[in-house]
């Protein structure tokens, strides 16, 4: 598999190969390394972006490569009605592998389909956000915990945040306890709790407030509210009020274990309190620095750049079922023409059809 789109095709062997090259990569961020000379990263960003743009673009140019790209979509030929099809069939004549955010969900896996170069998805809506989980994962990792005793509380807005649908299964792929902490109506979508449950048979404990399970929590991952996808029937003030219970402080902090990581995927706005900052426990700025070695090793190992296989890919079962057609508002095939109807199925009690851009189950009418 040249391609990383979803966390889940990936093997728990697969991402330690990651972690262990990424740790070799932090000395190669330090001292420049050419094992990209004459390489170009294209960086196709529909979306806004911070870190994960620049940490792309930074990994790129400390493994000694180029960077071409665009961060507004309303300066390219987007605006002129433009397929994504058409763009990407176009720009990987122009770069050696291409990073891709966008507002429509499985818009990474479509790019990924007419792609001549490696594709990698920087968060696709909010169904995956695969190299940010890389990173969180690396950031705990990097410890040395062993990764199959803890507990990680991952809290907040649970339902529309990409950072956390992508966590919770790469949690579940190391074997890790999850407790999910959001108030009622911000909890984990019915997919994705379904597939950890019956897919990866993980151990989950949900509770709806911090308070409850902070003193058990190796680390807490917290996730702001998505404020810019709350579906138009949600009164985002009513939303914002549910959200604040969740509000993360020094007054709970002392109640965590003294060596509890506080993660964060950031931007944060105010479910984070600043004052955390100076406590040692703070690692969300550490952890976003991790995403530069990260992403220098994915992009090396998927160039082929360095000695050691590549992703294997999981081998689902797709299949071209027309009377499943999604009807998730964001995801791609409600926007890009002429894409085939494709389902999986999806393991458990009863027989579920999950949309193969977006994920989201699908039943047919
Ligand atoms: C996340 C994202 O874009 O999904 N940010 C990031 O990439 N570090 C999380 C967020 O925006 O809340």
């Amino acid at each position: 598999m040249r391609d990383f789109i979803r966390i889940d095709d990936v093997t728990r062997e697969e991402m330690e190969r990651v972690f262990h090259l990424a740790h070799d990569m932090e000395v190669m961020r330090e001292m420049g390394s050419d094992l990209c000379k004459g390489r170009i990263l294209a960086t196709l960003f529909y979306e806004p972006s911070t870190r994960t743009r620049l940490s792309f673009e930074s990994a790129m140019f400390r493994l000694g490569g180029n960077v071409l790209g665009f961060a507004d979509p309303q300066a390219t030929s987007f605006a002129k009605a433009e397929t994504l099809a058409d763009t990407i069939q176009m720009v990987c004549n122009y770069a050696d592998i291409l990073v891709i955010r966008h507002f429509w969900a499985g818009a990474a896996k479509v790019a990924a389909q007419q792609s001549r170069v490696p594709v990698i998805n920087a968060g696709d809506d909010g169904n995956q956000h695969p190299t940010q989980t890389l990173t969180d994962l690396y950031t705990l990792w990097k410890t040395g915990r062993d990764l199959s005793s803890i507990t990680v509380g991952v809290c907040g807005d649970l339902r529309f945040g990409r950072a956390a649908h992508s966590l919770v299964y790469g949690l579940a792929t190391f074997g890790i306890n999850i407790v999910l902490i959001a108030p009622p109506g911000l909890d984990l979508p019915p997919e994705e709790a379904w597939r950890l449950e019956h897919v990866y048979g993980a151990d989950v404990t949900c509770v709806e407030e911090p308070g409850e399970v902070i003193g058990d929590l190796d680390a807490l991952y917290v996730n702001r509210l998505q404020k810019e996808r709350l579906p138009k029937e949600l009164d985002p003030a009513e939303v914002q009020q549910i959200a604040s219970r969740y509000r993360i402080d020094a007054e709970l902090i002392r109640r965590a274990k003294s060596d509890c990581l506080v993660l964060h995927p950031l931007p944060r706005v105010d479910e984070l309190a600043r004052e955390l900052d100076s406590d040692p426990r703070a690692t969300y700025f550490e952890q976003s620095s991790n995403g530069v070695p990260i992403r220098m090793a994915l992009m090396a190992m998927l160039m082929g750049r360095v000695d050691r296989p590549g992703f294997a890919g999981q081998g689902r079962d797709v299949e071209e079922r027309a009377e499943h057609v999604c009807h998730a508002e964001t995801c791609v095939t409600q926007h890009e023409p002429r894409l085939p109807v494709l389902t999986e199925t999806v393991d458990g009690p009863s027989e579920k059809h999950a949309c193969h851009y977006c994920g989201r189950f699908v039943a047919a009418p």
